[in-house]
């Protein structure tokens, strides 16, 4: 029987008794999808895992995703992604900045994502510490602490969603070389909306589901008090009380879930403290269906 620890904190629990090279129960599958709504967070500590065994125990959850950048894909496995700031022959064998800044993975996205599923196989040290931790916050506090006449003016309201918000926020603060998306790439993944409070489908519980990488506008407000609005939520969802950093050990594989989180990676690092990670990201059909059912949630 696999045993959940939680962290204690308002996130995050570590589950050591499952090998995630090896098939895995239909039991087990439901006691992770259940510690997901419980802890938002989960470590797996000591894998040891290829692309392909990252791929098929993410493929458990869902559907996997292949990112609309279309690169630094593990070879042969599009799903499976490679963050890192390493070099060979002097080119970027991942992508750099990867979530630097607090976010909801594909809110962008009609059909938006459940699951993230990372492996941590190269973890940066200075003086024994690990750098480069991922940090999150708990959107089901974040909602319930909300003002009272605040969540029933904004309930069943809807935001707007613009990957090119957090795209070009990573090129303009942080420096990188990502290149300004095409025209191809844009309209792949125009601005989309989703209620503002989503129903967790797993806990049955409300979150706020906006976030400040991707959120730009409240379509129900006028744009002055949607401006307002947003920067209320966006200060309110990342105070110190709804924070977890998770710190990573080589060999993690770290899965949380987007619903009930928002999350940031720490670049507290350096050029030459090299982080490799690999990261496949599960969408949410499963329990939306289809992207429609998303809005009407
Ligand atoms: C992400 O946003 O998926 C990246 C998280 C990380 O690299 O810590």
């Amino acid at each position: 029987m696999v045993n959940v620890k939680s962290t204690g904190e308002i996130l995050g629990a570590t589950i050591e008794d499952l090998d995630l090279s090896k098939p895995i129960s239909d039991q087990d599958i439901e006691i992770v999808m259940r510690a997901l709504g419980e802890y938002g967070v989960l470590r797996f500590p000591g894998q040891q895992l290829s692309a392909q065994d990252l791929k098929s125990f993410s493929s458990r959850f869902g559907e996997l995703e292949i990112n609309v950048a279309n690169a630094y894909q593990a070879p042969g496995h599009p799903e499976v992604m490679i963050l890192s700031n390493m070099k060979e022959d002097g080119k970027p064998i991942g992508l750099q900045d990867a979530g630097q800044s607090w976010h909801t993975d594909m809110s962008y996205s009609k059909m938006i994502a459940f699951a993230n599923v990372l492996h941590g196989i190269k973890i940066p040290r200075r003086n024994g510490v690990p750098l480069g931790s991922t940090e999150f916050c708990n959107m089901h506090a974040a909602y319930e602490d909300l003002p009272a006449e605040l969540k029933t003016r904004l309930d069943g309201m809807t935001a707007l969603h613009d990957f090119n918000k957090f795209w070009e926020m990573m090129r303009r603060e942080k420096g990188s070389a990502r290149p300004p998306l095409t025209e191809a790439q844009r309209k792949a993944k125009p601005p989309v909306s989703h209620p503002v409070f989503l129903t967790h489908p797993i806990t049955g519980r409300k979150v706020l589901y906006a976030n400040p990488g991707y959120t730009v506008r409240i379509n129900e407000l006028p744009e002055k008090e949607s401006e307002e609005t947003l920067e209320f939520l966006f200060a309110h969802q990342v105070q110190d009380k709804y924070r977890y950093a998770f710190r990573w050990t080589e060999g993690d594989v770290l899965m949380w879930e987007n619903f009930g989180t928002i999350h940031n990676a720490v670049a507290d690092y350096g050029s030459d403290e090299h982080r490799l990670i690999l990261r496949c990201q599960v969408m949410a059909n499963r329990f939306f269906g289809n992207a429609a059912n998303v809005a009407a949630a």
